[in-house]
């Protein structure tokens, strides 16, 4: 198992992205609350000019840029504002920074799931599932502009931790070992991890410290986002792998 930085070679691997501040938090928090799908996007207009071909109404426009809604949008980027009211039944193109930019990157690999503290239990069960059918799996950090986050570190360490969980078996890099680290140090402290952040620290200074609290509540939301086929739905039973 390994954690990366962005463009890593996914090919054939089982790939977890992390993007805990905000976007993979707020994309499991968005299907859990019965959003249908949401569909990534690389740039604001992109995301216009598609929902432009769509009826209006069936589609609610989402993202954030340095941390702030976008003009014109539905909604940002912040999970609170993902609620069943809001998001029931709807389809949600979304555009961000970092996250969705790392998602579209991903080319070739075998299952791509977005992974976050809110649903660290359900997608470490899928990942658990993988990895006992000898896939190989590969924890993709969003990361900052291509750089290293502590946040999403810490998250992909917690998932190593879990994943491998008493099971000798299952090998790691030094990558997963550096991030498993991270995450024994600060043990179940992720509030300490989003204050020492860089980003964690912009987003309490632009206003959004109940997002912070909201992304580090481990198991709310538990679903398994899957992304495929340009689109990233939730794992269960009226969806089949
Ligand atoms: C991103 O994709 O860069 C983040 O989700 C930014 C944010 O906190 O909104």
């Amino acid at each position: 198992m390994s954690p990366r930085t962005a463009a890593a070679d996914v090919q054939g691997k089982v790939v977890a992205v992390v993007d805990v501040l905000r976007a993979s938090t707020t994309i499991a928090v968005a299907l859990a609350n019965g959003a249908r799908t949401v569909v990534p996007f690389e740039s604001p207009d992109e995301a216009i000019t598609r929902s432009r071909q769509l009826e209006r109404g069936e589609v609610l426009l989402a993202g954030e840029r340095r941390n702030a809604a976008i003009p014109g949008f539905d909604l940002g980027n912040s999970p609170l504002e993902f609620t069943t009211e809001v998001v029931s039944g709807r389809n949600i193109f979304m555009t961000t920074s970092n996250g969705t930019r790392a998602l579209l990157g991903l080319q070739g690999a075998r299952e791509v799931v977005i992974a976050s503290y809110v649903n660290l239990a359900a997608v470490t069960a899928m990942l658990r599932a993988a990895a006992r059918a000898d896939a190989q799996i590969l924890i993709v950090c969003a990361g900052e502009e291509g750089h290293f986050s502590l946040e999403d570190a810490a998250c992909a360490g917690r998932y190593v931790r879990t994943i491998t969980n008493q099971k000798a078996s299952i090998t790691i890099d030094d990558g997963a070992y550096a991030c498993e680290l991270i995450d024994r140090e600060y043990g179940d402290n992720i509030a300490k991890i989003f204050e020492d952040s860089s980003h964690g620290k912009a987003l309490a200074q632009a206003g959004f410290g109940d997002d912070l609290v909201a992304c580090a509540a481990v198991d709310s939301h538990p679903v398994v986002p899957i992304y495929q086929d340009k689109q990233i739905t939730r794992l269960g039973p009226d969806r089949e792998r």
